[in-house]
């Protein structure tokens, strides 16, 4: 478990559930659904990393999608979990880490990492690990999605304070809540960087807006849809 692991369990052991679904709105998921609805092919088999509380992986399973979660935060899971049962929803879903999937190799037509789980690992390590990963257990033809913040440039006093930090000033030192929760600040560059030094040769880096606001995809595998 890589440093960046420990600190982003800790944060939502403290946040809850509860605490991360008033970060979001019914209107901003129901359009991330729906998008998603346009590029998955019907009956796809999903792999939701980094699926927290099911934001999008219950609904998935609710459109017949055959969806698998992954998250390591017990309680997320729990949440994601009592939710299924109450609506009897097949999905399943699996402690473990963005950097090692416990999934056999093109298992999935589909992997998403949504909502900047893909950018609480801090260590480029770590990055290049779960990038590996989601484009091993894609099946030929399958795609994966991380989706997160666009970069923005730090101000000297950002860098002064040491709100960001790391390498290439890229570690975004926030707070929400009063709690510690970091983030990578991705852009085209370290996102080729990355995929490069995973051996992922077919991607596209693109912005598009989603769930009402613009966010940074990286899209593994063909050329899709979306950019
Ligand atoms: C902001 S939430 C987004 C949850 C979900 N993707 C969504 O769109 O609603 C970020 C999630 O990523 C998970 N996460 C962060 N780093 C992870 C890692 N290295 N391995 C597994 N899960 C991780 C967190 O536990 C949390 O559930």
């Amino acid at each position: 478990v890589s440093d960046s692991e420990a600190t982003s369990r800790a944060f939502y052991a403290r946040l809850g559930a509860d605490g991360l679904a008033g970060r979001t709105r019914p209107e901003w998921d129901a359009q991330i659904v729906a998008a998603l609805v346009e590029l998955l092919p019907a009956t796809a088999r999903v792999l939701d990393a980094g699926c927290g509380y099911g934001r999008v992986a219950l609904p998935l399973a609710r459109a017949g999608y055959d969806v698998e979660g992954l998250d390591h935060s017990e309680p997320l899971l729990d949440a994601a979990r009592r939710a299924a049962d109450a609506a009897r929803l097949p999905a399943r879903f699996t402690r473990g880490s963005l950097t090692r999937l416990p999934y056999e190799s093109g298992s999935f037509d589909a992997a998403i990492c949504l909502w900047s789980s893909f950018h609480e690992l801090l260590e480029p390590d770590a990055q290049t690990h779960a990038i590996r990963e989601l484009s091993r257990v894609l099946r030929p033809g399958g795609f994966g999605l991380i989706e997160g913040a666009p970069y923005d440039e730090p101000s000297e006093n950002e860098i002064a304070t040491g709100a960001r930090r790391g390498p290439e000033n890229r570690v975004v030192w926030g707070h929400v809540e009063g709690l510690l929760n970091p983030h990578f600040a991705h852009d085209e560059t370290s996102l080729c960087r990355l995929c490069e030094a995973a051996g992922v040769e077919r991607f596209q880096v693109f912005e598009r807006d989603w769930g009402g606001r613009q966010r940074l995809f990286l899209r593994i595998g063909e050329r899709g849809p979306a950019a």
